[in-house]
């Protein structure tokens, strides 16, 4: 089945969540197909963490109780997403298979008790997770309740045991060819690490002081191909018997043991977890990155928001209850920027278990609570919305995203502790969210011309054709914005000679870095032009560029901080520091100005989301988020399909999805 057959078979967009009717008994099944039906569910995650009980011993299955659950979920109207278990092996696996159990970075083999406690490279595992997979799709492959296969949960946890050395060797044999190249590459002639023999090269395990940068960015790489092999193995043994589509739900935006790119070209459709990790506008800013991530690592194929929570925001060592109305509004922060509906995590709260605490559809107080109540309505709305099932959003600005430098920055050994990469992407992002522009995640080596701008915030990793890309983007017309500490290395982490950043970047932005001058710890900056900045700072040449703002006092003394230079038909800037938010702010409200590119509804005020969906036949809708206090005037009035009536003013907290005139 496609994904265009998804959408017939949900008839518009998909709302529900994940379903463990195995923590419960009959009466409560009744009550679930009850509420269900209430909430216009109409689809379920099944089975995520079920193995213990469709396995209980090894080779030995029981899906009869899964049997009466999907047609049970069948007859209820309700289509079913069928997970295969293999995130949570049962406690006999681990007595089984104990050389299959992970072990970390120091030596620590962990057991059953909690969940993913299996190593993704080990064979028996991996054969074990096959077996589940096919028994699974042989039985429901043409279940008529399945709608989707939902393959594991959050690929994503790391492993170091003897297994895991063994295919770490045989990817860097593939991917370097012989010795002495990986030798060159991880620069073991420093520090006597020189090795002579395969069988000396280990993941990088707990060690001295810092490990060698290398071989911990080869161990990400050859991590994430590692989950890309296990999933393809269960996704192909689906194929076989099933032509339902396939999918594994992704966690971002934060998590990063895989190269979301990669795997989002093996799924039928890209899935993605969300839990905001801040209160009030920043679960808001935080809901617009990840639905943001999602639509671009869909590359503009529908995308599906898997789980999130009703009423849980991870705020550090907490998780804070939503405020009244958010349940709606982060659903359609997700759906507005191109989910096909809106799940969560999960149907009802668990009342033992490791996440009894987290929050559910059905709480545990039941549907005489608020929770329920405003599920139930925003089910109501959702139902509401499928005319806009398989429509999609364009974006004029992109934000540069390439695992390969998030890894690099996680490394040791780097000149300050300031370069988290996932903090600096999200500013950017935030910032053009805060200006109210829709932004694109972009790799540096895709084509980049249909974006006006495009930011390289943190691109501390360049390989030579991504290098070559961004100067052909400038050359071409594009404006480019490259943040400090950017192309200063290869895709082996060799340092970019002569001068940073890599030489054609250089060229396009018309400097040539000297020095990395990481700041102290508070101390702050100002500019020529009275902005002020933190955390770092460059010597830089103008090698061509315009400096707009300079360096003031100290060595720096009117040496560029901010340069613009004229390339081809395009522009290069490089900022060479770390604005303040309102400087920053004022920086790319500054390039968004010269690139033309207009917030999506200017005359609204900060603090109210516009963004606008758009079908392949010219139909648009419309969505307004008010995340302020204050109520605001709608810009242009129109059928608004929540209301199901015209609306003038969106009150605090109010949304709108607006049904617009075709575009021509
Ligand atoms: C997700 C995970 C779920 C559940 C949820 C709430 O990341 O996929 O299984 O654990 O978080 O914590």
């Amino acid at each position: 089945m496609t994904i265009q057959g998804l959408i017939d078979r949900l008839g518009g967009l998909a709302f529900g969540g994940d379903y463990n009717p195995e923590q419960w008994d009959e009466p409560v099944w009744q009550e679930d197909d009850e509420l269900m039906r209430r909430a216009k569910v109409n689809l379920a995650t099944v089975g995520v963490f079920s193995w213990a009980l469709l396995e209980p011993e090894e080779g030995c299955y029981d899906f009869a109780w899964l049997d009466a659950h999907l047609d049970r979920l069948h007859a209820n109207g309700v289509a079913v997403d069928l997970a295969t278990p293999t995130a949570s092996p049962p406690p006999w696996f681990t007595l089984v298979h104990p050389d299959a159990l992970p072990v970390t970075a120091d030596g620590t083999t962990l057991v059953h008790g909690s969940r993913d406690t299996y190593c993704l490279a080990a064979p028996a595992y991996r054969s074990a997770a096959s077996r589940i997979a096919a028994a699974l799709a042989q039985r429901y492959g043409d279940h008529p309740a399945v709608a989707l296969w939902h393959v594991h949960n959050e690929y994503a946890t790391l492993c170091w045991c003897e297994h895991t050395a063994v295919a770490f060797r045989r990817w860097l044999r593939a991917r370097h060819g012989s010795l002495d190249a990986l030798n060159d590459a991880w620069g073991t002639a420093f520090w006597s690490q020189h090795y002579t023999g395969w069988a000396q090269v280990l993941p990088p395990r707990a060690t001295q002081w810092h490990k060698n940068p290398g071989q911990a960015l080869d161990f990400r790489r050859f991590w994430s191909d590692e989950v890309l092999a296990a999933f393809r193995e269960q996704r192909d043994v689906i194929r076989d018997h099933s032509d339902r589509p396939v999918t594994t739900n992704l966690m971002v935006p934060g998590y990063q043991n895989l190269d979301l790119w990669a795997i989002a070209r093996e799924v039928d459709l890209v899935a993605i977890d969300h839990y905001p990790d801040a209160p009030g506008p920043g679960a808001a800013a935080d809901t617009a990155f990840g639905a943001d991530r999602a639509r671009s690592f869909a590359r503009g194929r529908p995308w599906l928001l898997m789980e999130q929570g009703t009423n849980t925001v991870y705020a550090g060592d907490r998780t804070l209850g939503k405020e009244p109305g958010e349940i709606l509004r982060h659903s359609l922060g997700h759906i507005a920027r191109g989910s096909e509906g809106a799940l969560f995590f999960q149907w009802r709260q668990s009342r033992a278990g490791a996440e009894q605490w987290h929050s559910a559809m059905v709480p545990h107080a039941g549907p005489d609570s608020r929770i329920f109540r405003e599920v139930t309505a925003l089910g109501e709305v959702v139902a509401g919305l499928g005319e806009l099932a398989g429509s999609t959003v364009a974006a004029r600005v992109a934000v540069l995203h390439d695992p390969d430098a998030w890894w690099a920055l996680d490394g040791d050994g780097l000149p300050s502790p300031d370069h988290g990469y996932h903090a600096i992407l999200r500013r950017a992002h935030r910032t053009l969210w805060e200006a109210g522009v829709t932004a694109d995640f972009a790799h540096p080596e895709d084509d980049l011309s249909r974006y006006p701008l495009v930011l390289a915030p943190a691109l501390f990793l360049i390989p030579d054709a991504g290098a070559v890309n961004l100067r052909r983007y400038v050359a071409d017309g594009g404006t480019l914005l490259v943040q400090h500490f950017s192309g200063v290395v290869d895709e082996r982490l060799h340092a970019r000679l002569g001068g940073y950043p890599a030489a054609p970047l250089r060229e396009a932005l018309g400097i040539r870095v000297e020095e990395h001058r990481p700041l102290r710890r508070s101390e702050r900056i100002t500019l020529s032009d009275g902005s002020h900045a933190t955390a770092w700072s460059e010597s830089v040449r103008a090698e061509g560029a315009e400096t707009l703002a300079a360096y003031t006092g100290g060595m720096l003394e009117d040496s560029p901080a901010l340069t613009r230079h004229r390339f081809g038909a395009g522009r290069g800037w490089y900022l060479s520091t770390t604005l303040e938010d309102p400087d920053y702010a004022a920086l790319i409200a500054r390039l968004l100005a010269e690139t033309g590119v207009d917030p999506e509804r200017p005359e609204l005020p900060s603090g109210v989301e516009a963004v606008t969906r758009h079908a392949p036949d010219g139909r648009r809708w419309l969505f307004l988020l008010n995340h302020g206090t204050e109520a605001v005037p709608v810009p242009e009035p129109a059928h608004d399909l929540l209301t199901g009536g015209r609306v003038d003013e969106l009150a605090p907290g109010g949304c709108a999805v607006l049904r617009l005139p075709e575009a021509a």
